[in-house]
């Protein structure tokens, strides 16, 4: 077992031993992947500060996000198909972040449904629901998601329609993966996922089989997304599904100052600053670039998480430092998860924790409460 460090280490193993279509689906941005790429190395472009001879003992990275008690600013984003990278994989994500006092975010589009999540956890998790046009699915699903004990929703603006990743398309990506010559070859290659695999007894996309309509188990996705997906959601419509819903909202997928004051009119407890990791409209500027002008306009009236390209305790530092209560990470732990499971994605977070902390520290701060603007060179023009 190779020594593990830093996130990329994860990563190298994750490609090797996931087979090609699920590594790819996680690793693709949109069309040119150009916000993708930004995502991250917009991060780069910003500096720290180094301070010396201020006392660094007992610092912390414990804070809260919408209320709830976090050992540091951190949650899993949520991401679909986490469970075709490992099986179970929502459920051992879950439990991860549960031993690393940080939330859960789960999928609509998970493998394990909201059911299979809760009986294997002992804490709250995040739901993310994506909009249907079928709104008794939607009733439906924000039932399951109550009875199931999740103390927020995250609802996700930025999907209604899908970006094209040429890769998925070129793979014919489905879940369970449909078996042409090269898929079965790819997945051959793969063995250990192959084993792991077999003993899955999950059935796949456990939140929406049998709750909309025309959902096959190997449905090809960007044609069900299209059919499934409701493109006419406005902001009458959030309203609607806030009001049902009663509790906690969080809503993603926000990257411009007037939609963060829509957001704030229909009652949002937190926006995530994000362009979906690059996902969805290519050629929009990345999440961290884009955070400053949302802090600017909302920061003083609601919590802003952000996610997109954080790969380390110094991304997270900066976002905090730019004025995020919040951050997420998406590919980060799901290439721990690939790589080793539960252990994985425990590790990725560990990864990140210590970076952060020890960041802090040689930035003068013992606190990540006190991280502002001062502990960052931020070149000029970028934002
Ligand atoms: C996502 N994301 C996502 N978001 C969401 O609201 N619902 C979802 O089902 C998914 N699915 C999904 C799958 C994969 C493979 C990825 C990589 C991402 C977006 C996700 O929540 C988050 O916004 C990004 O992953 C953040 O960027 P990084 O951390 O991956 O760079």
């Amino acid at each position: 077992m190779p020594v593990i460090t830093e996130i990329e280490d994860l990563h190298r193993l994750y490609r090797r031993r996931v087979p090609k279509m699920f590594y790819d689906y996680c690793q693709s941005g949109s069309w040119t992947e150009q916000t993708y790429r930004e995502n991250e190395t917009d991060f780069d472009l910003i500096r720290l500060r180094q301070r010396v001879a201020v006392d660094m003992e007992n610092r912390s990275t414990a804070s809260t996000m919408i209320g709830r008690d976090v050992a540091m600013p951190v949650a899993l984003a949520p991401v679909g198909l986490t469970g075709m990278q490992h099986a179970d994989g929502e459920i051992l994500a879950a439990q991860a972040a549960e031993a690393a006092g940080v939330p859960f975010t789960l999928s609509t589009m998970s493998i394990c449904s909201i059911e299979d999540v809760a009986e294997h956890t002992s804490k709250p998790f995040w739901f993310q629901l994506y909009v249907m046009r079928d709104e008794k699915f939607v009733d439906a699903t924000l039932e399951r998601a109550r009875a199931a004990g999740c103390d927020a929703l995250v609802l996700t603006l930025d999907l209604q329609i899908l970006g094209q990743r040429h890769k998925d398309l070129k793979n014919g990506l489905s879940a369970p993966p449909k078996l042409t010559p090269a898929s079965i070859a790819n997945m051959m290659t793969k063995v250990r996922w192959g084993l792991n695999m077999a003993q899955t007894k999950r059935r796949f996309f456990g939140n929406i089989v049998g709750h909309a309509d025309g959902v096959g188990d190997a449905s090809s996705l960007s044609s069900w997304t299209a059919e499934q997906f409701d493109p006419r959601l406005d902001w009458d419509k959030v309203k609607r599904i806030a009001d049902k819903w009663g509790g906690k909202l969080i809503l993603k997928g926000i990257l411009d100052a007037e939609d963060a004051r829509m957001a704030l009119q229909v009652g949002a407890d937190a926006i995530v600053v994000s362009n979906h990791g690059g996902r969805q409209l290519d050629g929009a500027l990345s999440s961290i670039r884009m955070l400053p002008e949302i802090v600017d306009e909302v920061g003083s009236r609601t919590e802003i998480h952000m996610d997109g390209g954080i790969r380390s305790g110094q991304d997270v530092l900066k976002a905090l430092a730019l004025g995020a209560r919040g951050t997420y990470i998406g590919r980060a732990f799901i290439y721990g998860l690939g790589a080793m499971g539960r252990k994985g994605v425990e590790t990725a977070l560990e990864v990140i924790r210590k970076e952060l902390d020890t960041t802090m520290a040689l930035c003068g701060e013992k606190n990540v409460h006190d991280l502002g603007p001062n502990n960052l060179l931020v070149p000029k023009g970028f934002r």
